[in-house]
């Protein structure tokens, strides 16, 4: 019985992750992104499957396939993201947040194709902020176990620390980007109350598959104290 349990360490959890950038509409044509790639988050959908998890995805725009046995929700929006995870969230054990969420959007969508024709001056973009979807699911009354993520160009460890304290978090991964953003091959820096821990445990780097399972294996181990 033992054996069987470490085997699949989340076997009988459900499981929630966003993963992608989300995309926000300027007009019909053109909108705000970014160049997360979701491999990450796909990566830890396939994880926690494997690892006997109930396991839902909530997918910003990015060209995956999904991992078998993983249900998915495609969303566009910052706020689309948002309600699909809100819905859910307080139904699962677990929540991961990868995705690269917009941090602002436009305040006005336009309803036809803004055009060019005879202004002197470029269209002016006034930007509003979206909500933080994690801080809101780390904030419900009984909250899932929330895992939060930090892509951070400079100052990995602090930046971390920070965001699990501001968001009230149990757990932050950070990793250095956009060095990463796309790539195959990576290195985390798990970062809680007890200090930090680097995966791979060496320091060196390996693919997203893998460090996502290693990860998987940290927070099964976190969730069953
Ligand atoms: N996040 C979220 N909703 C947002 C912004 C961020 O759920 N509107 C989540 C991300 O999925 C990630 C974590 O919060 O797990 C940290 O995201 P990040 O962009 O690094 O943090 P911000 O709080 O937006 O701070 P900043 O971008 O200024 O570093
Ligand atoms: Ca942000």
């Amino acid at each position: 019985i033992v054996a069987a349990l470490s085997l699949k360490p989340l076997a009988g959890r459900s499981v929630l992750i966003t993963a992608g950038p989300t995309f926000e509409a300027i007009d019909p044509v053109r909108g705000l992104t970014n160049r997360s790639s979701g491999k990450m988050g796909f990566a830890l959908a396939r994880a926690a499957r494997e690892a006997g998890a109930t396991v839902t995805l909530v997918a910003g725009p990015v060209h995956l396939d999904t991992p078998r046995g993983v249900a998915r929700v495609d969303v566009q929006s910052a706020q689309q993201m948002q309600d699909a995870v809100l819905a859910r969230a307080a139904a699962h054990e677990l929540f991961i947040a990868t995705a690269a969420v917009a941090d602002w959007r436009p305040l006005q969508l336009a309803e036809h194709k803004i055009k060019k024709n005879g202004k002197k001056q470029p269209p002016a973009l006034e930007l509003t902020e979206n909500a933080d979807i994690l801080a809101a699911v780390a904030a419900l009354p009984r909250p899932p176990f929330c895992v939060g993520f930090a892509a951070e160009s400079e100052n990995l460890a602090a930046h971390a620390r920070e965001k699990l304290v501001r968001k009230k978090l149990p757990l932050v991964v950070g990793n250095l980007g956009p060095a990463t953003f796309g790539r195959d091959d990576n290195a985390l820096l798990l970062v809680d109350a007890d200090g930090e821990q680097s995966l791979p445990a060496d320091g060196s780097q390996a693919d997203k598959l893998t460090l996502a399972r290693a990860l998987v294996a940290e927070i099964a181990r976190r969730l069953a104290v």
